[in-house]
């Protein structure tokens, strides 16, 4: 097989390197990659925005399966662009993506079906109207912004002048471009989060071993929301009870009310969880894997990703293939100065063969490029260091030895990766 995965993020790198394993792949290209992909896969430059340039690298590959990394492009309808033509690919259709698009949409279909989720105060196309309707909320309350965001357009205002400010930003000066056009308010839920992925060819799904994510920017849930500061997955973050409860009230109405609205979802959902007092309710969802939840999923995959994905694309979904390791994994996500705000670039980043060489650990590249022989810093969130063994605890060890050989100017990372684990699951029991 002859594959082409789309993204330039540790995802990618992370899916890259797992079906790179797969005795049926003979060729792998990532458009646009990273420096840290380029050493697995040949990286073409290419621009995720636009669908009739992706059509045109497809035309030019012709790979006998595309896997879509990042929500852009499913959002402007690579999906359906490839699919028409006959091309497989593992993507959901763009209005499926609308459930990460657009939160409107994903509420008002979270809703139709009966899916517990946070109540919603309203939907709102006027900053006026929306303050407005501030004095009837509870506090704090959630505003998310409709569009995509890039991570931003989430909000959790503790007043009534923070929300304001929020609300002008997004829907008056367009802080957030098209993405805040129209809002909704809704209530804010406590407990814990959890992302629950599956993966569907529309007929068929089959879920990934649950990972939790640390969305903080600082040790201790501190700081503002980041794209993901790290992740780890364990079988115990979801006791079988709790399984189920997930899979009944959830997951099973989700694939029968996209069937029933006759949805074409062919590819990975991602539900965004809390798990409150009286019980699980749907945060959110993306219409891809997660970043860094990925990298520590696959750490523990014990099947051949590439031939799971092209059956997926041609329907015909095995979800027994899907085989784990038992034990745990943890990724911890390296970040530049600055991140999640501004942040510098080009800097060079020392130590990775040295990290590289402990054993049971890989480094997989967000933000990196390569020049000559070195590898230099390029986004906010640079490297995810995954390690997977017995225990949670042995895999956290083994990734913050990793951690401590790798050097650049202004580096910053959590130190509190999977730290909660177990008193997460005491009080689960
Ligand atoms: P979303 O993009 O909708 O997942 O939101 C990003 C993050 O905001 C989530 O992972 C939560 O940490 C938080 N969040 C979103 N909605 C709520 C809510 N209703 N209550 C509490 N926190 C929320
Ligand atoms: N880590 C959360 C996300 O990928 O959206």
């Amino acid at each position: 097989m002859k594959i082409l995965v789309i993204g330039s993020g540790g995802r990618e790198h992370a899916l890259v390197w797992k079906l790179k394993q797969s005795p049926r792949v003979e060729k792998i290209w990532c458009a646009p990659g990273n420096g840290g992909i380029e050493a697995e896969a040949e990286c073409l430059p290419t621009d995720l925005a636009d669908v009739p340039g992706l059509v045109a690298l497809g035309e030019r590959l012709s790979p006998d399966l595309t896997i879509v990394g990042p929500e852009l492009p499913l959002v402007n309808g690579m999906g359906d662009a490839f699919r028409t033509r006959g091309w497989p690919i593992v993507a959901p259709s763009k209005q499926a993506a609308q459930l990460e698009g657009s939160k409107i949409f994903a509420k008002q279909f979270l809703r139709r079906q009966g899916i517990p989720t946070a109540q919603m105060y309203g939907e709102f196309a006027t900053s006026q109207d929306a303050i407005t309707a501030l004095s009837g909320v509870n506090w704090p309350v959630v505003i998310k912004a409709d569009g995509l965001c890039a991570g931003k357009g989430v909000f959790v205002a503790q007043d009534a002048a923070a929300a304001e400010d929020f609300i002008r930003r997004v829907m008056d000066k367009n802080e957030l471009g098209t993405g805040g056009k129209r809002l909704l308010l809704e209530e804010t839920l406590e407990g814990e989060e959890l992302s629950f992925m599956v993966v569907t060819d529309g007929q068929h799904y089959a879920s990934l071993v649950p990972t939790r994510d640390h969305k903080r920017v600082f040790d201790s849930n501190r700081g503002p929301n980041t794209g993901g500061m790290g992740a780890y997955s364990t079988d115990e973050l979801l006791p079988p009870k709790l399984r189920k409860h997930i899979l009944d009230s959830i997951v099973e109405p989700t694939m029968r009310g996209l069937t029933s609205e006759g949805i074409l979802y062919q590819g990975f959902l991602y539900v965004g969880l809390m798990l409150t007092a009286s019980g699980p309710k749907v945060l959110e969802f993306n219409c891809r894997l997660g970043d860094p939840e990925t990298q520590a999923i696959v750490a523990r995959m014990d099947f051949d990703l590439a031939q799971v994905l092209a059956e997926l694309a041609a329907e015909t979904l095995e979800p027994s293939r899907l085989r784990w390791k038992p034990g745990a994994s943890a990724c911890v996500v390296i970040a530049s100065r600055g991140y999640p705000g501004k942040f510098a670039t080009g800097i060079k980043i020392d130590g990775l063969t040295d990290a590289e060489r402990v054993n049971g650990v890989k480094i997989f590249h967000a933000g990196t490029h390569r020049k000559d022989d070195s590898i230099f810093t390029s986004g906010g969130r640079v490297l995810g260091v995954t390690s997977a063994s017995d225990s949670i605890e042995a895999a956290m060890a083994t990734a913050y030895d990793a951690v401590g050989k790798i050097r650049f100017e202004g580096m910053h990372f959590r130190k509190d990766i999977a730290a909660n684990a177990r008193r997460v699951q005491a009080a689960g029991d």
